[in-house]
């Protein structure tokens, strides 16, 4: 058993939902991406520490590396608007493991409306289905509520607490640690329910 070939995604998962669908990131979603993930409100629940989009423009030229192990990168976007919504997709892959952890950010005017609990049960089926992994795990920042909140609706399980796990801008950060296996019963994830709407408020990106 092995894992199946990564590499830059030409076929990204269906969402499911109107309006929002998931491709390849690319050096031309830079500017918006940085645009809400140096809000704050986003950078404050994560361990992000850009000084400027070309240091996110050097992270993103990692994922466009083809190889076993490369993180994967999905932009969301909005079908009509050709807007980046938020980025979802696989870091820390291991291809003898069969193992990765998911990461996702969602620009603020997008959040409330489900697109994280959705798109994070969407990626977590492929990475099993279509990738062949047989762990996926997330690690979230302790306070980050709505995350934990968008993995316990997908059927991860909290493991438990990584002390000083990463760094979070020069301090060493704890860290929940979360786990869902491809064997594990589908009962027993939650299923993201409610329609998806658009939000009223006004977009972050
Ligand atoms: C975390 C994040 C991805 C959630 O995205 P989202 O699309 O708003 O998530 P959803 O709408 O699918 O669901 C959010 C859940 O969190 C809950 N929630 C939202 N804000 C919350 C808060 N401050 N405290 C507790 N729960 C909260 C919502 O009620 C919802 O739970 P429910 O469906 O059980 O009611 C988004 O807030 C984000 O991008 N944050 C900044 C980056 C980040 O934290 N990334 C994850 C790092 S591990």
């Amino acid at each position: 058993m092995g894992l199946n070939p990564l590499m830059k995604i030409t076929n990204a998962p269906a969402t499911g939902i109107d309006g929002i669908a998931l491709r390849q990131i690319e050096p031309g979603d830079c500017e918006a991406w940085y645009a809400y993930l140096s809000l704050p409100q986003v950078f404050e629940r994560t361990s992000w520490n850009l000084q400027s989009v070309d240091d996110l423009r050097a992270t993103l030229e990692g994922y466009l590396q083809d190889g076993p192990t490369t993180p994967l990168r999905m932009a969301v976007v909005d079908t009509s608007t050709r807007q980046l919504v938020g980025t979802i997709g696989l870091h820390t892959i291991s291809d003898v493991n069969l193992s990765a952890e998911i990461a996702y950010d969602f620009a603020p005017g997008h959040w409330g409306r489900g697109l994280a609990s959705r798109l994070c049960e969407r990626v977590t089926s492929w990475s099993f289905q279509a990738l062949g992994l047989h762990r996926l795990q997330a690690t979230v920042l302790v306070g980050n509520e709505a995350s934990e909140r968008v993995l316990v609706r997908c059927g991860f399980r909290h493991e438990g607490l990584l002390r000083g796990f990463r760094m979070v801008r020069g301090t060493p950060g704890d860290f929940n640690l979360f786990s869902r296996l491809s064997t594990d019963d589908a009962e027993i994830a939650g299923r993201p329910a409610g329609p998806v709407g658009r939000s009223s408020a006004t977009s972050g990106s």
